[in-house]
């Protein structure tokens, strides 16, 4: 087994040599879904239970690029009939997945679907510094980490290091026909590591963009979900400015959020939505409760 996944990889891998010790003791678990609709991560913050109401709003037809600057687990894109996307996210980590699931489905898929879902086997990959991985290895560990960790939350130490615990239910990796299908459906978009405003600002007319920033709570403090510094409260003008000027240049805009009166009044002119959703991200099953949501769309 270690000599196929290496695949020209002469050096040592600490991965194949955690898949050696544990061969044979625990069987991967795969999960299904609808190819080619289904994302292949966990993500938190994830806009799945809210595609109904997201569809419903989104622009029916978009004659230029789909725009997704807070991409994620991409729940909306999959849904999207774009011809052509910009999918951009500040994860690094993410992106450089994204990639080569793009340019590599088999390889990684062939490398994760040989890794067990036992807890031990979660805590030692989380161990493994990603920097003596190779790129096909990184992006196995990633959907592995995300797949089995904690409510699919991705945040880090100071040190950048990844320290999500394992989560617990059924939890298992997705099947090759979705994770295929997700890999071709990745194959219009350009994927790009970078600031929101990178992508916002390159929007022109006939684009259609989805914002799905993190929210900010100004309330506590910021443990790293998303990882540390990635979006603040500094960080809503300047989204709601490139937002705004990309309207003027005459993109088609949505954006989802917590009720926020502050970031409505920001956004003059445009249509505000209130709609109830169910909140998980908490591991206090007592604090899901339902929260206020908007949908603000300049069309
Ligand atoms: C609410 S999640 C998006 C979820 C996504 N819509 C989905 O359905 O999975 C917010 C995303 O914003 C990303 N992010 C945080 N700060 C960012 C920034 N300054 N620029 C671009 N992306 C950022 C995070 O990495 C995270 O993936």
């Amino acid at each position: 087994m270690g000599v196929a996944l290496r695949k020209g990889f002469a050096e040592y891998s600490p991965i194949i040599d955690l898949l050696v010790k544990t061969r044979k003791k625990v069987k991967p678990v795969l999960i299904g879904g609808d190819p080619g609709l289904t994302p292949i991560l966990r993500w938190a913050g994830s806009k799945k239970k809210l595609l109904p109401i997201l569809l419903d709003q989104a622009l029916g037809e978009c004659s230029g690029v789909y725009h997704e600057p807070f991409v994620g687990s991409g729940a909306l894109f999959l849904q999207m009939k774009a011809k052509k996307a910009v999918l951009s996210d500040l994860n690094p980590h993410l992106m450089q997945a994204y990639k080569q699931v793009k340019n590599h489905p088999e390889a990684v898929w062939e490398m994760l679907s040989k890794m067990p879902s036992n807890i031990e086997f979660y805590y030692s990959l989380r161990q493994v510094n990603w920097i003596t991985l190779n790129s096909i290895e990184r992006a196995a560990r990633f959907v592995y980490l995300n797949r089995f960790c904690f409510n699919g939350v991705y945040r880090t130490n100071l040190n950048g290091d990844f320290n999500v615990a394992r989560g617990d239910g059924h939890l298992g990796i997705p099947s090759w026909d979705i994770f295929k299908a997700f890999a071709n459906r990745l194959k219009k978009a350009s994927l790009v590591e970078a600031d929101f405003g990178v992508s916002i600002d390159k929007a022109v007319k006939g684009d259609f963009i989805y914002i799905d920033p993190p929210y900010v709570d100004l309330t506590k403090r910021n443990r790293g979900e998303y990882g540390l510094g990635s979006f603040g409260a500094e960080d809503i003008s300047r989204l709601a400015r490139a937002a705004n000027q990309a309207s003027k240049r005459g993109a088609k805009i949505m954006l989802s959020y917590r009720h926020s009166d502050e970031l409505i009044s920001l956004f003059k002119g445009w249509n505000v939505r209130s709609f109830d959703v169910q909140r998980t991200v908490s591991c206090d099953i007592a604090k899901r409760h339902a929260a206020k949501e908007i949908l603000l769309t300049n069309y």
